[in-house]
């Protein structure tokens, strides 16, 4: 194998049809078809409306990749593609595309997670990904914290989301307060003209007995119970609900509770570097958050830029050059798309 390997990432997990292309750390292709408008009127993702549209855009964004990386199929020398966690048919598109160009360039194919792809993403940032380390992961599906030692093969969960993940809490205030799906980047919008001191919402599971058994674990469902009254109350006195003021508080919750942990974790663990990804990662109060407690903590923090924080081929391709530089074997021909596959088995055997 060269030592910048010419890989191809795909990724189908929800609702963005991505392909990557990365030729060792550089980037060189990240282009994405999202079904995002589809789903829309419906509040949520369709499952049998993402595989339809999955299927429709695979070739035509694989096609726009490999024109943007200036490269033809042949020049690849392996293909990753997401094998799992998220929607079963949904993977199973992206799957059966890189096992039929597998098997139809001869390249070997690598069945990867898409969690640690969230993570190994940021090793296109210009420096390799720094291990070890700790990973603070939220998406629409996950919050997690884990510990990093070799992205490939040791990723140890030490907290997760008991209830909500935190892009769901998000998800779901924004259409309480009648917000456009997906609403994460609409609440960091609006929460800009906010006042996060506004309102006091809860923080889960960060204090007395809660905090001894869930020292690493997060709860978004309580607060997103607490903004719900709070609104509910506020139209039942016939006042107008100060949505900014309310988007900013409860992204000051959500943004409190990831970074102390995170950073709590750090600081017991002995861990020099965090790294953020996942969808929520591109979250601006976040970002700004936790770049100020790492920086009053000696953490080095890590965060993609926010177009690479949500969903994309380019994080997919990142794990699988990784693995092919690492002298992984690629997965066995008839590997599986795994709709809960666990957030420490990184590559598919
Ligand atoms: O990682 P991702 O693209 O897909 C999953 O793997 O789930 O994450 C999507 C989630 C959604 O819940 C979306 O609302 C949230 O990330 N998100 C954000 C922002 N951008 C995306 N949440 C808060 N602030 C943002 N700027
Ligand atoms: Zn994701």
């Amino acid at each position: 194998m060269p030592d910048e390997p010419l890989v191809l990432g795909i990724e189908t997990s929800c609702d963005e049809t991505a392909v990557g292309i990365v030729a060792g750390h550089r980037l060189l292709a990240n282009t994405i078809a999202s079904s995002a408008d589809e789903h829309a009127r419906f509040g949520g993702i369709v499952p049998e409306v993402a595989s339809r549209a999955h299927l429709e855009a695979m070739v035509p964004t694989l096609q726009r990749a490999c024109k943007t990386a200036g490269i033809s199929l042949p020049d690849l020398d392996a293909i990753a593609v997401t094998a799992g966690p998220g929607l079963a048919g949904a993977l199973v598109v992206g799957v059966s595309a890189a096992k039929s160009l597998g098997l139809a360039l001869g390249k070997p194919v690598y069945g990867v997670n898409h969690l640690a792809s969230h993570v190994a993403v940021d090793g296109l940032s210009g420096s390799p990904v720094p291990e070890p380390a700790a990973a603070l992961l939220v998406s629409g599906g996950h919050s997690s914290l884990l510990a990093v030692t070799d992205l490939v093969d040791d990723i140890v969960p030490l907290g997760a989301t008991i209830d909500d993940a935190a892009g769901e809490a998000f998800d779901k205030v924004a259409r309480l307060l009648g917000l456009p799906f997906p609403g994460g980047p609409h609440i960091d919008e609006v929460a800009q003209g906010g006042d996060p001191s506004a309102i006091d919402f809860p923080r889960g599971l960060t204090g007395g007995r809660d905090l001894q058994r869930h020292r690493y674990d997060f709860s978004f469902s309580g607060l997103k119970t607490a903004v719900a009254r709070w609104v509910e109350q506020c139209r039942a006195e016939g006042r107008q609900v100060p949505v900014a003021d309310v988007a900013a508080s409860f992204q000051e919750a959500v943004a409190d509770v990831l970074v102390r942990k995170a950073v709590m974790l750090c600081s017991e663990q002995g861990f020099d570097h965090l790294i953020l990804g996942g969808g929520v990662a591109a979250n601006s109060r976040l970002r700004s958050l936790a770049e100020q407690k790492c920086e009053g903590a000696g953490v080095r923090l890590r965060i993609p830029a926010p177009g690479l924080c949500t969903d994309n081929g380019a994080m997919v391709a990142a794990l699988g050059s990784l693995a092919v530089s690492r002298g992984a074997q690629p997965s066995e021909d008839d590997f599986p798309a795994e709709s809960s596959l666990p957030v420490d088995v990184a590559l598919m055997s």
